[in-house]
């Protein structure tokens, strides 16, 4: 039977994320902290994944461009390394505009798997890829990568990869990227390869503007938290008097995005009560700028080798190739598996 691409789209999509009280709960935790804070999983509500992919074609915002300038370079050499992959599982996969150029290298691939917690992202994604790439099996999972994702059993042993692009790695501070990307070998099972798109250290001034663009859509889409609270959570949020703020702290080592309540006033959020002073932050996004080496040795920390490393000219950002084994003990590794299947 030939599935119509709404009837295919619904018999793949998978949906294991966030009920409406998860989302209230982590909100009122993370604003009745003492250092308020919103989880930046909670900016891709449709309105934000549509104001994100506006970001991504900003003059000032250069990672989604120089990322894909380094895919475009290198593809045929990131997707020799992919070439004998079965199912490509994208963590984070958003609009999976950069993952076409990767598909179109990698010539074993039956099936790609997005996940993400943004499911008007993952429909859009899933209805594109699936006319452009009519043999390929698309499915989509709504979940939070930084739980372990149980993939579909039929995946169970089929030679995985994994995609991490845009730098979403730096949305969390290194000590959670380690146990992340400890996560991801995990969901992907024996033999772990990812490949990981990483921004990095630069100019204060190029880091500051794309954070800030002339345009205001960073500002929207931060203060679209706000928005979002008040249809999903009860909230009753005066979002004009809150202010975008962002900046490069070199104590954290990255672009730190707040809202800042412009007067002293106390918003409710199912029916408690939350004060602010005028002046008082919200911290709502880290975004870390590493050094290579620093990368690397996250990753390694995190269980994960890194084999080849991609850059741009300028080294504005990184596309790494990791493995959990070394190729070394890779060959071992098969041998031995070789060795168990003859018995
Ligand atoms: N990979 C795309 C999109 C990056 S934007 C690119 O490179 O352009 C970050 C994406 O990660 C968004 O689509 C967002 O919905 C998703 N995301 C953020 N935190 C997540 C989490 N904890 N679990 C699953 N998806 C998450
Ligand atoms: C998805 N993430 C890597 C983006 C970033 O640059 O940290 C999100 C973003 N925030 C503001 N602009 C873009």
């Amino acid at each position: 039977m030939v599935l119509s691409t709404h009837e295919h789209r619904n018999a793949n999509m998978h949906d294991t994320v966030l009920e409406a009280d998860d989302y209230t709960y982590s909100l009122l935790r993370g604003l009745t902290a003492r250092d308020k804070r919103i989880p930046s999983r909670f900016f891709y509500d449709a309105h934000g994944s549509a104001l994100f992919e506006q970001i991504t074609e900003l003059a000032e915002y250069y990672p989604t461009r120089v990322e894909t300038g380094i895919l475009t370079m290198y593809g045929a050499e990131i997707g020799a390394t992919l070439e004998d992959v079965a199912a490509f599982v994208e963590f984070g996969s958003g609009s999976s505009t950069k993952t076409e150029i990767l598909l179109d290298h990698m010539t074993e691939l039956s099936a790609y798997i997005a996940i993400d917690v943004s499911s008007s992202a993952l429909q859009a994604a899933q209805q594109r890829l699936s006319l452009k790439f009519p043999s390929l099996l698309v499915e989509t999972i709504v979940a939070d990568f930084s739980d372990v994702v149980d993939l579909p059993k039929k995946f169970q042993n089929s030679h995985k990869a994994g995609y991490f692009p845009g730098s979403t790695i730096g949305n969390f501070y290194p000590d959670e990227a380690i146990k992340l990307l400890q996560t991801f070998s995990k969901t992907l099972g024996d033999f772990g390869h990812l490949v990981i798109g990483v921004d990095l250290l630069k100019d204060v001034d190029i880091l500051n503007q794309a954070y800030n663009d002339k345009l205001g859509v960073t500002a929207e889409f931060n203060l679209n938290l706000l928005h979002r609270a008040n249809a999903e959570a009860g909230a009753d949020f005066d979002v004009s008097a809150f202010r975008h703020h962002a900046a490069y702290d070199p104590k954290t080592g990255g672009v730190d995005m707040y809202l800042v309540s412009t007067r002293q006033q106390t918003v409710t959020i199912n029916g408690q009560s939350i004060p602010f002073l005028e002046g008082e932050k919200i911290h709502t996004e880290h975004s870390h700028k590493y050094r290579l080496e620093d990368f690397k040795s996250v990753a390694q920390t995190g269980g994960w080798m890194t084999e080849r490393v991609w850059t741009d000219h300028d080294q504005m950002f990184a596309v790494f190739e990791l493995r959990t084994v070394t190729p070394k003990s890779r060959v071992g590794l098969r041998g031995a598996e070789a060795h168990l299947g003859a018995q």
